[in-house]
């Protein structure tokens, strides 16, 4: 390491130490707290697999190049798979001393093959090294995301299936609105899921680019291949810009806004499904294996599964904006503060990798309750439009007219205290004498929702048809990603 005063930039502390990598220029101690406060370790040791990817990729490409010597490289990389088994069998010593995963491994290198460890950092800065190792996290924090959004919709489209002909409230306000079928309402969430994953894809593909030889910012007066490592990490390119792939984290941005929809989406299913699970609704009953007992209620069957989830998402929203607001004030390139980018990301991902596959769990676990649904789905005269409809339809009025007569047909069933299809045909036609006995069909809930057979309407033979339809679409994308 002739050519780099360690990472080439500003960032050190102030004092020093010459045991640290960086030390050569400081003579003074570090204070205990600038220790604390400066090292990531305690987190980003979570990165390493990345971190000897991308020593591994670096080395082979300075051989490659005759920037280093083929026996020194051959060193190197003994040591680093050295140091992967030592950190797999939890026998790697962590210590804040080393500050970050980069200055661990370097130092344990140099701890296991001498100087020749010095050359492996040969046109490399931790600035671009970091930036490599976290895209290349990221990147599989969305590969295994990918996968469990595969599981829940599979689990949601079955679900739809069995429920193509299940009857419930429609609602809009919260208010019962027109009955709809179980199975459209979860094929809702489908379309959702699936948005998900395809902005999931669209990040992992815009993220996908090498800042690796970026070095400390400006890029390196060494003849270095970015290419070839570029290539051995998977990645599609080399970032074009140095300044940019040292200093970028929108991609951990993307990664937030799309874990933060994602979340919000699940809250919103685990919100219905509290209020479905409860005893007034009765809609649905969670599995054993997603509820609780109260340790005073004895007939209490809490949905802590559902809350939970529900709960997460304020924790992934919250991760999102604080990336956000760390990274607005910063002038290019890489500050200091760019070491606050890890936790979001990590909290988030553990998040995912807890609520989704517990929705999953709960809808594939879940008993349906289809009476307690039928008996609610025509409540709070939902067939009224039905209503309407007919006489727009047979009548020939205008549909403000229709409208206007079926709110006194409601009005009436309100008074009697019954739901529309209860109405006799005389009391009607007291009110609309051209009404006959045709219309007490439209009147009933079976009926009505079978008669939505618009595109993307609610019958349950479209329902059937969307069943189908998401079945050979996931078929088709399950190599993709
Ligand atoms: N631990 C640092 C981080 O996560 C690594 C990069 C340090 N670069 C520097 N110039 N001090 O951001």
């Amino acid at each position: 390491m002739t050519e780099d005063a360690r990472d080439g930039d500003a960032q050190s502390p102030p004092g020093g130490n010459t045991e640290r990598l960086w030390g050569g220029r400081f003579s003074g101690g570090f204070a205990d707290i600038m220790e604390r406060i400066n090292a990531s370790i305690d987190f980003d040791k979570r990165l390493y697999v990345q971190d000897l990817a991308g020593s591994r990729a670096h080395c082979n490409m300075l051989v490659a190049q005759g920037i280093i010597e083929a026996a020194d490289g051959h060193e190197i990389l003994k040591g680093l798979d050295r140091i992967e088994a030592e950190i797999e069998a939890g026998a790697f010593e962590f210590t804040p001393a080393r500050e970050d995963i980069h200055m661990h491994v370097e130092a344990r290198l140099a701890e296991l093959i001498g100087p020749a460890a010095g050359r492996l950092h040969t046109a490399r800065s931790r600035n671009d090294q970091v930036a490599t190792d976290f895209r290349l996290w990221v990147r599989a924090a969305l590969d295994e995301l990918d996968g469990d959004l595969a599981d829940l919709l599979a689990a949601l489209v079955e679900r739809a299936e069995a429920e193509a002909d299940t009857l419930m409230p429609g609602f809009t306000h919260l208010q019962s609105a027109q009955p709809v079928t179980l199975g459209h309402h979860l094929l809702a969430y489908v379309e959702m899921f699936a948005r998900d994953r395809n902005r999931a894809r669209d990040c992992r593909a815009r993220l996908n680019e090498s800042p690796l030889g970026a070095a400390a910012l400006a890029g390196t007066s060494f003849p270095i291949d970015r290419r070839a490592t570029a290539a051995a990490l998977g990645f599609a390119r080399p970032a074009a810009n140095s300044l940019d792939a040292v200093s970028a984290r929108d991609f951990a941005l993307e990664y937030l806004a799309v874990a933060s929809i994602l979340s919000v989406h699940l809250s919103r299913l685990a919100e219905e499904l509290v209020i479905w699970s409860s005893a007034p609704f009765s809609f649905v009953a969670m599995s054993d294996a997603f509820s609780t007992g109260s340790s005073i209620m004895p007939q209490k069957r809490n949905p802590d599964a559902a809350e939970l989830v529900r709960g997460k998402t304020g924790r992934v929203i919250g991760d999102l904006n604080a990336l956000l607001v760390m990274m607005k004030g910063l002038p290019l390139t890489y500050s200091k503060d760019m070491q606050e980018d890890k936790e979001p990301v990590f909290e988030a991902r553990d998040t995912l990798a807890l609520t989704v596959p517990a929705m999953r769990g709960m809808v594939g676990d879940m008993t349906v309750n289809r009476a307690a649904m039928a008996a609610l789905a025509g409540a709070g005269h939902a067939t009224a439009t039905d209503l309407a409809d007919w006489m727009v339809r047979t009548l020939g009025l205008p549909f403000r007219e229709a409208h206007h007569v079926t709110g006194r047909i409601v009005a009436l069933a309100d008074q009697r205290g019954v739901e529309l299809a209860a109405l006799p045909l005389a009391a009607l036609r007291e009110i609309e004498p051209r009404l006959n006995e045709a219309v007490l069909g439209v009147l009933r809930v079976a009926d009505s929702v079978a008669s939505r057979t618009s595109e993307g309407g609610t019958a349950p033979d479209n329902v059937r048809a969307e069943v189908a339809r998401w079945r050979s679409r996931l078929a088709g994308e399950g190599e993709a990603g």
